[in-house]
């Protein structure tokens, strides 16, 4: 079974709390979104190989660490999950970036893909998916598939709110994936969204309500 974390960090449950009010508006809630990637960056990147290498500093020679192992491709899924690619590139500037564009039904909430547009090597990278909402799970997993699909065997999830129900989805469908989220909430409301949740990442990001 993947690992299931929840990054609970006092700055990141703070800026999230901000994100989480309904008076919070875009740029303040792009802005948070961004910082708390960057934060959870730091977990998500925390198991990555290292390899020795010599430096010589102004005083002397040493030896020196740098990451080794695969490169990196973030993948966003489309919309919400492009405000978290920013934070990433801050840590990984190297990474490529892939974006999966899916929406939910909004009768069925069953995903539907509209675009895929992956690095020509993904197969051969640590793919960070990312987008702030698990609800269903049904995206997310989707996505993974997808990847899956061209041949990626690293994959983690980043969010930032979760509900158990999509936890549960993503652990079934694909054990192999670790997930990182800021929040577990409580539950789903009858239209598939998280309570106490945030509302929709997408239109609350862009300002599209
Ligand atoms: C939201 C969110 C996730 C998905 C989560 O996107 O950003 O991608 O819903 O729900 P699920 O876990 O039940 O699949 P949405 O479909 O609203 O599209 P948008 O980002 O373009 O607004
Ligand atoms: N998508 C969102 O943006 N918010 C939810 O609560 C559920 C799905």
């Amino acid at each position: 079974m993947g690992e299931f974390h929840v990054i609970d960090h006092p700055l990141i449950q703070h800026k999230l709390s901000i994100m989480r009010d309904h008076r919070t508006g875009p740029k303040d809630f792009r802005q948070l979104l961004e910082e708390i990637t960057i934060l959870m960056g730091y977990e998500i990147t925390r198991d990555f190989p290292l390899e020795d290498y010599e430096v010589i500093t102004p005083m002397a020679k040493m030896t020196a660490k740098r990451i080794a192992g695969r490169k990196v491709a973030i993948v966003p899924i489309l919309r919400a999950g492009l405000g978290m690619v920013d934070g990433l590139l801050n840590l990984i500037p190297v990474a490529k970036v892939g974006h999966i564009g899916l929406y939910r039904d909004p009768v069925t909430h069953e995903p539907k893909t509209y675009y895929c547009k992956l690095p020509s090597d993904i197969e051969r990278r640590s793919v960070i998916v990312c987008d702030p909402m698990l609800a269903t799970g049904g995206s997310s997993s989707d996505a993974i598939t997808k990847l899956k699909e061209k041949g990626v065997t690293d994959i983690r999830l980043l969010c930032l709110v979760s509900a158990p129900e999509g936890v549960k989805k993503v652990q079934t469908d694909h054990p192999d994936v670790d997930i990182f989220t800021a929040a577990l909430d409580e539950k789903l409301d009858e239209r598939c969204y998280i309570i106490p949740g945030l509302g929709d990442a997408g239109d609350r990001l862009f300002g599209t309500k």
